[in-house]
């Protein structure tokens, strides 16, 4: 008698290289607390930051992505976080406005780049702070609120963007953006995948991602506090913070291709991968700045 091999279930997992905003650390810094990880007491190491950055967008380039830089200003230590300066879908920006003045300004510096871009640009009315708490799968936004963005933004996004709006809300203080709870490994209309932190959520929200994603990847508390869940995803290849090894593996089972970047000096400003980028969405390619990556 011979036996039926089982068929390993197809994954199809398939590389979609992203098209991405990034903004060099070189005037990182934490002298302010915003979020629960910063402390202005601890040192931080802007070269080392910049390495680490670095890295980053080398591993951006080698899988193919095409990779955007918006120029650091001088007093904007949080700027690195590109993710938080808009969120741009289809050709269009929406704007960032913050929760905390310090970071206020970067609202307009990320703005003015939209429009040298030839972007669409439609000013915000509302607090919110980009893709750090709006994320996109399929053709639904996932909207953070709870710490940063006013539940009011997710309204006016539903407005700009015409897309479906779901809202999550947020109940821990070091998950203070979307983007640290809950990562988007697929999102292609049908294929929708995502990775996230059950207890970052109130009841009601976690009930809604269990219904919508009962495939979902769930990841452990370490995994989530290495900022794993901080995540780039072009649909094989998740880029992740290093130390997230549980994670990895979960992504391995899962077929995907996990790779590691260490960002700890990043962390020290409470950010990871996904916070360092901004994924620009329909946009005619923008102009290739001046200045090597
Ligand atoms: N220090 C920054 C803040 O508290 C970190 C932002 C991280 N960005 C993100 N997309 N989660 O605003």
């Amino acid at each position: 008698m011979t036996m039926t091999a089982i068929a390993a279930p197809t994954r199809d997992r398939t590389a979609t290289p992203l098209t991405v905003l990034m903004c060099r650390p070189q005037h990182f810094d934490v002298v302010y607390a915003i979020n629960p990880w910063m402390d202005p007491a601890v040192p931080t190491d802007t070269a080392r930051a910049v390495a680490q950055w670095q890295a980053l967008a080398d591993t951006y380039a080698r899988l193919g992505f095409a990779v955007h830089r918006i120029d650091p200003v001088d007093g904007l230590p949080d700027m690195v976080f590109a993710a938080n300066g808009g969120f741009v879908v289809d050709g269009t920006a929406y704007t960032a406005m913050f929760a905390h003045p310090q970071r206020g300004p970067e609202g307009p510096a990320y703005a003015r780049w939209f429009r040298s871009q030839g972007l669409r640009v439609v000013e915000a009315t509302q607090i919110n702070e980009g893709e750090g708490d709006f994320l996109l799968v399929g053709r639904t936004v996932l909207a953070g609120h709870g710490f940063r963005s006013d539940d009011a933004s997710h309204a006016e996004v539903a407005q700009v963007t015409g897309l479906e709006v779901v809202s999550l809300r947020l109940v821990r203080p070091e998950y203070y953006h979307l983007d640290t709870a809950l990562a988007v490994l697929d999102h292609r209309g049908g294929r929708e995948h995502i990775a996230y932190l059950p207890s970052a959520f109130d009841d009601a929200s976690r009930a809604e991602l269990e219904r919508r994603y009962p495939d979902a990847i769930l990841v452990s508390e370490a995994d989530a506090a290495a900022f794993g869940l901080n995540a780039v995803s072009d649909g094989l290849h998740v880029v992740t913070a290093s130390r997230a090894h549980a994670f990895h593996a979960q992504l391995r089972e899962h077929g995907y291709v996990p790779v590691g970047v260490d960002l700890s000096e990043l962390l020290l400003g409470g950010g990871g991968v996904k916070c360092c980028t901004l994924e620009l969405r329909g946009a005619a390619q923008p102009n290739i700045h001046a200045e090597e990556i």
